[in-house]
């Protein structure tokens, strides 16, 4: 029990600590590369420190949660000031965040947000209302069908399983459609927000189901992959089978505009400068709201049309 105690006072942050030159130094655990919207992501929190003057140890955990602790467990043991991370999945952080905690290193979620009943071990979480990014998928769906009575086939393609925008994007279009029994979802499966997965899960449904008329997928990225599987058996891609995602990245936004997509909602992963700004004050010991919710829009193909030449990303 002494031996415990001792070795965790150890391991305790001192007052000042960081690196020598007075920087904040902040450890950043990226869940992956998985998207368009994961790499703008990165851009932005690597942009956003240097502009800020802020010291940045990056890590990537290629999705895997154990990657995630690792990396978490070695900004501890380097005493960062503040450690951000975007969770690969809601579940399982209580340990490591405990030992954070215990060491005085303040956490940040961005993007993503965990399960844990105790918020204490977070300053605050910075990110979308996936809820709402799934009811507003839901509700253009409906408005498209508005006065008609024959069934409405959707297939759904769903972020890697566990992860709090696949859990959340699922709840909050199904609450939508759940409301008028023509809308069936005779499809889910897994895509894990890649394109290759989407292709791939996409012509699987594909060979099942000779009747799909609608395909929501929870991002650009397995949307766009499954763009590719469509073609590849022969329809139309927003004509023959209406495509509905979530995050406006480029290549999605493209789409768009280019009649394959039908609508998109929008998920930002500009969250660098807002991230910056709360790690220096959390380091600061000033007071963060709890919850940041980032703004976001939609967009229609005509929108998307308009948007495109000024997209950053
Ligand atoms: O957590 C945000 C989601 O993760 C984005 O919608 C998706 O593209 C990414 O991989």
């Amino acid at each position: 029990m002494i031996a415990v105690a001792g070795l965790a006072a150890c391991s305790k942050k001192e007052p000042g600590g960081g690196s020598d030159d007075g920087k904040i130094t902040l450890g950043f655990s990226q869940v992956g590369a998985e998207s368009g919207w994961r790499t703008a992501n990165t851009k932005s929190v690597q942009d956003a420190a240097t502009a800020a003057g802020i010291t940045l140890k990056f890590s990537d955990a290629q999705q895997k949660q154990e990657n995630q602790i690792q990396a978490i467990r070695s900004f501890i043991a380097q005493k960062v000031d503040v450690i951000a991370f975007s969770p690969v999945v809601e579940s399982g952080w209580d340990a490591v965040l405990n030992e954070a905690k215990e060491a005085k290193i303040p956490v940040i979620l961005t993007d993503r947000a965990i399960d844990s009943p105790d918020t204490s071990l977070y300053q605050t979480f910075l990110g979308s209302d996936f809820i709402k990014e799934g009811n507003l998928a839901g509700e253009w769906l409906v408005k498209q069908y508005e006065g008609k009575n024959d069934p409405v086939n959707i297939v759904e393609l769903q972020g890697n399983t566990g992860a709090a925008p696949a859990n959340d994007r699922k709840k909050g279009f199904g609450d939508v459609i759940a409301k008028d029994p023509k809308f069936k979802v005779i499809a889910s499966q897994p895509g894990d927000f890649t394109r290759a997965k989407g292709k791939e899960v996409m012509e699987a449904f594909l060979k099942a189901h000779q009747d799909i008329d609608v395909l929501f997928a929870h991002n650009d990225d397995m949307g766009l992959g499954a763009i590719e599987a469509i073609e590849a058996a022969g329809k139309k891609p927003g004509v023959d089978i209406k495509i509905i995602t979530i995050d406006a990245v480029h290549d999605g936004m493209q789409a768009l505009a280019d009649g394959k997509i039908n609508f998109i909602a929008e998920c930002s992963p500009l969250l660098g400068p807002q991230l910056m700004e709360l790690v220096k004050k959390v380091k600061n010991g000033e007071s963060v709201e709890k919850r940041i919710v980032t703004n976001e829009t939609t967009f229609t193909q005509e929108q998307a049309k308009a948007a495109l030449p000024e997209r950053k990303y």
